[in-house]
């Protein structure tokens, strides 16, 4: 009986648990979990990075939908409008992603026949790019006049076209032959003077363009200890907080009132200890 769980009169250590458990519940529901994951940064060989990006140990809810980012053997990839691209660089100050589509890492032929297009609501495009077609399976006789450097022969399955191809500035169609695809490159005066060699190495460098966000909805939200995450239902920027509350634009400060728009008062009414996860983040250095 001494120490039977049915004892009246609880020690303070029992309350203490019970307390525990009553708050540990919500962390293993819905938001709670989702400011953790969504704390993960995506990490694939040099690549680093968090919102607006999801994938790997970041849910959906983590990122846009459209910036999915995938891991394979320490390469970032990612497909966007349906093409399969190589994640060269990211640049979160800035909003910038550097790509390169995987067909042209092999060289011209063949690619995957689909155009590099970017849905404007969620991409820009970064001056100092142009776009440059390749068009593919010519018959001879309808590329005469077309300077030699721009082009080039790749074996077209459909025996109804013959195996040439050309390059053109500007996103252009396939005219009389059978396909084209067009591709942002660097802007310079003379794209045509490019062979294909050059060119080859000037697809594997890519091409950037910028993603767009409501960024100073996130910063508010960082700097109020929150990690930025998109609402699947909205579709808008929200902040995953660690008190497991979410909806808000920024979380709970201790001594202070998140800006509320539809936070759940079940959870922004509870209250827990996250100073010293604070006070890490600003005392200096003992060491
Ligand atoms: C990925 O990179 C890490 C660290 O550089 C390395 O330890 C690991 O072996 C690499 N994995 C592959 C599949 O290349
Ligand atoms: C490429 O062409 C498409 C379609 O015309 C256009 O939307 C896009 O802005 C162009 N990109 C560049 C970098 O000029
Ligand atoms: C072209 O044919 C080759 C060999 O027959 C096949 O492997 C390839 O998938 C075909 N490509 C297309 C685009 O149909
Ligand atoms: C690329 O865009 C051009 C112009 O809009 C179009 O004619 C062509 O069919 C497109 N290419 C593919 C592979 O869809
Ligand atoms: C292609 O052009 C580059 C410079 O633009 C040059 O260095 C290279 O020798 C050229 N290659 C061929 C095969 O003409
Ligand atoms: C959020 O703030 C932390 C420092 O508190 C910083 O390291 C991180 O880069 C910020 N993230 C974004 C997306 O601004
Ligand atoms: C939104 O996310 C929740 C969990 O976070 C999930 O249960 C729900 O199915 C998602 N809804 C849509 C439309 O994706
Ligand atoms: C949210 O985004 C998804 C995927 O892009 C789309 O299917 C859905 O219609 C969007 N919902 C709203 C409310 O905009
Ligand atoms: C919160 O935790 C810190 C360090 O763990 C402690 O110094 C502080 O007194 C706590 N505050 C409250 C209100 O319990």
């Amino acid at each position: 009986m001494n120490h039977s769980v049915f004892s009246l009169s609880p020690s303070p250590s029992v309350f203490v648990i019970v307390l525990l458990l009553f708050v540990q519940v919500p962390s293993s529901l819905s938001s709670s979990s989702l400011f953790t994951d969504c704390s993960n940064q995506f990490v694939c060989g040099d690549i680093s990075t968090g919102f607006p990006f999801w994938g790997s140990g970041r849910p959906s809810a983590c990122g846009i939908p459209e910036l999915e980012l995938k891991c394979e053997n320490n390469i970032t990839k990612m497909n966007i409008n349906q093409v399969a691209y190589r994640v060269l660089e990211i640049k979160p100050d800035i909003e910038i992603l550097r790509v390169a589509r995987e067909d042209y890492l092999a060289g011209l032929c063949p690619p995957q026949f689909a155009n590099s297009t970017f849905n404007p609501k969620v991409f820009d495009p970064v001056l100092g790019y142009t776009n440059l077609t390749f068009i593919y399976g010519c018959a001879a006789g309808s590329i005469v006049g077309i300077p030699l450097p721009g082009l080039f022969t790749c074996k077209i399955n459909d025996t109804n076209y013959g195996q040439n191809g050309y390059i053109q500035g500007g996103a252009a169609g396939p005219g009389e032959c059978y396909s084209s695809v067009f591709v942002p490159v660097p802007f310079t005066n003379s794209p045509l003077n490019w062979n294909v060699t050059s060119l080859e190495e000037l697809l594997k460098e890519g091409f950037e363009v910028r993603w767009k966000v409501d960024s100073a909805a996130c910063e508010e939200c960082n700097r109020s200890s929150g990690v930025c995450g998109i609402n699947n239902v909205t579709n808008q920027t929200t902040c995953y907080c660690p008190d497991q509350s979410s909806g808000s634009k920024t979380c709970a400060l201790p001594g202070s009132t998140p800006i509320a728009d539809q936070a759940d008062p079940s959870l922004t009414g509870m209250c827990l200890n996250f100073s010293s996860n604070r006070l890490m983040n600003s005392s200096p250095s003992t060491a």
